[in-house]
C-alpha cells in the first residue's frame, strides 16, 4: 500500500487591495519596494518560509497584471483576484478563489517581514484545534481612551496589538464570512468571533510590523539589513 506522506496544504489569502494613502507614493502600498522587492513579494515569500503551499493575492481592479508581474519568481504558486471596497470584502473575494486546504491563513500584504516562526505557530494552533489563531504583541505605549473633550488612561497590561497572518480552520472562516457579510470588521478574527468561534492567541513579533507610514518602511529596511 502506498502512503501519502505529503504534508497537508496550508493555503493563504494575501490582501493587497488597499490604496495605502498614508504611505504616499505613486504606486499602491503593496507594490512599494523594500530592499529591491515589492512588499507583496516579501509577504508571499514570508508565508512560504512558514509552510504555506499556495497563495491567493487580492488586488485592486485593473492591477492584476502588475501584481502578477511583481510576483514572478515567488516561492509558491499564486493566483491574483480582484478585491472589494473594504478589507472584509477583499478577504471574501479571496475565499471565493481558495484552493483546497483545511488550514487557511489571511495575511496583510503590508506586513512583509513576518518571521517564519510566527507563521508556523499560527498554523500549529489551528492544527491543534483552534478555529481561529492570531499573533499578538503586548502594547508598549501607555494608552488613553479619548471620550468627548477629555480622555482616560487604559490599563495596558490587558491589551494586545493584533497582527497577521491570522489562521483559521477552513470551515470556521468560510461560515463566519458568509454570516458577517456586509458588516465591516478590520480583521478576520473579529469576523469569526462575531459568530461565536473562539480566538486563540499566539506570540507575534515586532518584525511583523505593518507598513503604514514612510517611517515604517525605513524600519523595515533596517530589519532587512540586520538580518543580513
Ligand atoms: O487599511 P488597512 O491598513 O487596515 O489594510 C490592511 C490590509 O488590507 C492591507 O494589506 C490592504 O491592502 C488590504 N485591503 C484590501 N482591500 C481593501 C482595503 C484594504 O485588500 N478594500
Amino acid at each position: 500500500m502506498t502512503q501519502n506522506t505529503s504534508p497537508e496544504p496550508v493555503v493563504a489569502i494575501v490582501v493587497a487591495a488597499g490604496s495605502g494613502v498614508r504611505l504616499g507614493g505613486e504606486v499602491p502600498k503593496a507594490l512599494r519596494v523594500l530592499a529591491g522587492r515589492p512588499l507583496v513579494r516579501w509577504s508571499v515569500d514570508a508565508l512560504a518560509a512558514g509552510g504555506v503551499t499556495q497563495v491567493v493575492v487580492v488586488v485592486a481592479d485593473g492591477l492584476q497584471d502588475t501584481f502578477a508581474d511583481a510576483l514572478v519568481g515567488a516561492s509558491v504558486p499564486f493566483a491574483v483576484v480582484v478585491g472589494g471596497a473594504t478589507r472584509q470584502e477583499s478577504v471574501a473575494r479571496g475565499i471565493a478563489a481558495l484552493p483546497p486546504g483545511e488550514v487557511v491563513l489571511v495575511h496583510d500584504a503590508a506586513r512583509p517581514l513576518v518571521p517564519a516562526d510566527v507563521v508556523r505557530d499560527v498554523v500549529a494552533a489551528v492544527r491543534a484545534g483552534a478555529p481561529a489563531a492570531i499573533p499578538v504583541v503586548p502594547v508598549s505605549d501607555t494608552v488613553r481612551q479619548v471620550a468627548g473633550a477629555g480622555s482616560i488612561v487604559v490599563d495596558r497590561s490587558g491589551l494586545r496589538a493584533v497582527q497577521t497572518p491570522q489562521g483559521f480552520a477552513r470551515e470556521a472562516l468560510l461560515s463566519a464570512h458568509a454570516a458577517a457579510a456586509g458588516r465591516d470588521y478590520t480583521d478576520d478574527a473579529a469576523v469569526c468571533e462575531s459568530v461565536g468561534y473562539e480566538v486563540v492567541l499566539v506570540p507575534g513579533s515586532r518584525e511583523a510590523l505593518k507598513i503604514t507610514e514612510p517611517y515604517d518602511l525605513a524600519v523595515a529596511e533596517a530589519i532587512v539589513r540586520a538580518r543580513g
